[in-house]
């Protein structure tokens, strides 16, 4: 089936179309649906994203959650530090891009906030600062992929179509049974169908909210709570714990970096991030190894990125000479500026050899 535009209502005749085989869980006169919508109505946690329907606070909280923790977001105060510098798409996209990053500092993966700044600057000066409704339109915005794009478009605008994360996703591995693979493409393909059958024509928001707090507390990765479940009696899975059935991640690969800490008369040198992953952000700057004396080591810090565990050693290092994407700043400068949060600590922590 192929989606249709249609901009009048955001939502196209043959959106709901896509039905995978029938099914009898499927059948829209089951009980299951109730059971699973009351159960959420009398547990549901009262996050910020749940009582609004404002399509740019509930965006800026999916991208956020993308990769991060919940509790991330919520206790240490992102979401609403986030939503204080910037209120609304326009003021987004009216914000200096390092003001943006700074904001965004210690939640990683800084190409979403770059995006999500792209994205505010589309909305409010392509879009005449309307956000559209319809998830293939939202679904073309920057940093914006199908969950994203699902998940705006039931939370805002409560329309019945699908949004599968990881939770989601394992919530009906199990409740089908399917002892495929849920990260290949047929798989997706297969979990995306039965998640689109599922929606009640009635609406999305409550439906996917249901589906995704069942993943995160009784059906969860490692832990089940089936005698719980408001489901349990509907669901085909007999091992919920063998599924969903992935491919194996390679394990981290660990990796040395060697950095230099450039002091000089209250000046500290740091170089900018040319790469994809922090682009803009500021760091200690990066040297071969064997341009250093191992005698002016003065730490090891270890962190972990993506599937890599890194060691950064860094070295005391006096020099004028600096190279290209380089720049000197005085230490007062520092808080100001984006730093990806291994070398902000880093940086905390190595304040008493500043002024030596
Ligand atoms: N994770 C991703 N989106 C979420 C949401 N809307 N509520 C809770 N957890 C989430």
């Amino acid at each position: 089936a192929t989606y249709r535009f249609n901009h009048k209502n955001g939502m196209s005749q043959d959106m709901k179309s896509l039905k995978s085989e029938d099914h009898p869980l499927l059948d829209e006169s089951k009980p299951f649906k109730k059971l699973l919508i009351d159960w959420f109505s009398e547990n549901a946690k009262d996050y910020p994203w749940r009582t609004t329907s404002d399509p740019y606070e509930i965006l800026v909280s999916e991208i956020m959650l993308q990769q991060t923790q919940v509790a991330t977001v919520l206790d240490r105060g992102f979401y609403r530090r986030w939503l204080e510098a910037f209120p609304d798409f326009k003021k987004l996209a009216d914000a200096e891009e390092v003001e943006v990053l700074r904001q965004w500092e210690g939640l990683g993966y800084y190409s979403r906030a770059r995006n999500l700044h792209k994205l505010a600057k589309v909305v409010v000066y392509d879009m005449g600062n309307q956000f559209p409704k319809d998830p293939k339109a939202i679904e073309t915005l920057p940093g914006v992929g199908r969950y994203t794009a699902g998940a705006v478009a039931s939370f805002a605008f409560d329309l019945p179509v699908p949004a599968v994360d990881a939770n989601i996703a394992r919530v009906i591995a199990r409740l089908f049974d399917f002892q495929e693979r849920i990260d290949s493409s047929s798989g997706q393909k297969k979990i995306w169908a039965w998640a689109t059958d599922l929606v009640p024509s009635s609406g999305g928001r409550i439906w996917n909210s249901a589906l995704m707090e069942l993943g995160q507390t009784l059906c969860g990765p490692r832990k089940t709570s089936c005698d719980e479940c408001p489901i349990a009696a509907s669901c085909q899975c007999v091992d919920p714990l063998d599924l969903p059935i992935k491919k194996l991640k390679p394990k981290a690969t660990s990796v040395d970096e060697h950095v230099i800490l450039n002091v000089i008369n209250g000046n500290i040198l740091l170089q900018k991030e040319t790469g994809s992953r922090r682009k803009g952000m500021w760091k200690l700057p990066l040297r071969d190894e064997n341009e250093m004396v191992k005698d002016n080591l003065i730490a090891v810090h270890k962190y972990g990125i993506t599937r890599y565990k890194v060691s950064m050693h860094i070295y005391k290092f006096e020099d004028q000479n600096i190279h290209e994407n380089e720049k000197w700043f005085s230490l007062d400068e520092i808080d100001l500026l984006p730093i990806p949060s291994p070398y902000r600590r880093a940086l905390r922590l190595l304040e008493n050899h500043f002024n030596q």
